[in-house]
């Protein structure tokens, strides 16, 4: 119905008009075996959910809102990757489609003007040593009006016809979303993390600045060295010792 270009993503899609979260049906499905590349998208979320435990805003008709199933055969320390993998892949649609360039603020928040346009939650079903499915929801604001927000969003997200001054095709970026993620995908799958890491530091905004980083073990400051091979944050801190970051809140001084 897209028509589109792939040969795994998007073959399977559950199109739904409303749910409570993508990302829980397609937790469901990837459950029940279903394929690599399954598709769940929803006209609304009643209830999305956005990275520790936030909700994620998902009105009807005017955003992207879904979730698509991944099976690599790869060990579960490989999961964090994707998640950059899919930031490059949205970035360049939203390039490719609006003709505007977002930056990324690790690891997963696409930003225009500073405010957020793109959220990525990428979640994991493994064994200890393998990789059952990644379920990678991806939620992007698109034809919201400002006062679509609710206010205590007015000053941290945007949307992409805000930014542009014109309604977006949802169709057409949901297609080249999906182009892109196969074509990294398959780029990862061949040659590794090392052409996509160069990729993601093209967009990356917080690289060699002075940044925050609010881990559930506390607060890290220093300056943004750059990303490792696993897709893990380096922190340099003022005593010149270097901290990786798996997971944390960034925040620009
Ligand atoms: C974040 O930035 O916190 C991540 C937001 C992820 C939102 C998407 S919308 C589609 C999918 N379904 C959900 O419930 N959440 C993700």
């Amino acid at each position: 119905r897209l028509g589109l270009k792939t040969t795994i993503f998007g073959k399977t899609i559950q199109y739904l008009e409303s749910t409570d979260s993508t990302q829980k049906v397609a937790h469901q499905l990837a459950q029940e075996g279903c394929p690599d590349g399954t598709l769940v998208i929803a006209e609304e979320q009643t209830n999305g959910r956005g990275r520790l435990a936030r909700n994620w805003h998902s009105p009807k008709y005017t955003g992207i809102w879904m979730s698509l199933v991944l099976r690599p055969k790869l060990p579960p320390a490989k999961a964090p990757q994707f998640t950059l993998i899919a930031a490059v892949a949205v970035a360049r649609a939203i390039e490719d489609i609006c003709e505007i360039s977002p930056d990324i603020k690790w690891p997963n928040d696409l930003l225009l003007n500073g405010k957020k346009i793109t959220g990525i939650l990428t979640e994991l079903q493994a064994d200890s040593d393998k990789i059952n499915a990644i379920i990678m929801g991806i939620g992007m604001n698109v034809n919201q009006k400002e006062q679509d927000f609710p206010k205590e969003l007015h000053n941290n997200a945007t949307s992409l016809a805000i930014e542009t001054g014109k309604e977006i095709s949802r169709s057409e970026l949901v297609k080249r979303i999906l182009e892109n993620l196969e074509k990294y995908y398959l780029l990862y799958l061949e040659k590794g993390f090392a052409p996509l890491k160069l990729l993601w530091e093209s967009y990356a905004v917080s690289l060699g600045k002075d940044i925050i980083a609010r881990t559930i073990s506390g607060n890290i400051s220093g300056k943004a060295l750059g990303i490792t091979e696993e897709g893990v944050l380096k922190i340099e801190d003022q005593n010149g010792q270097i901290h990786k970051i798996y997971s944390a809140d960034i925040e620009m001084k």
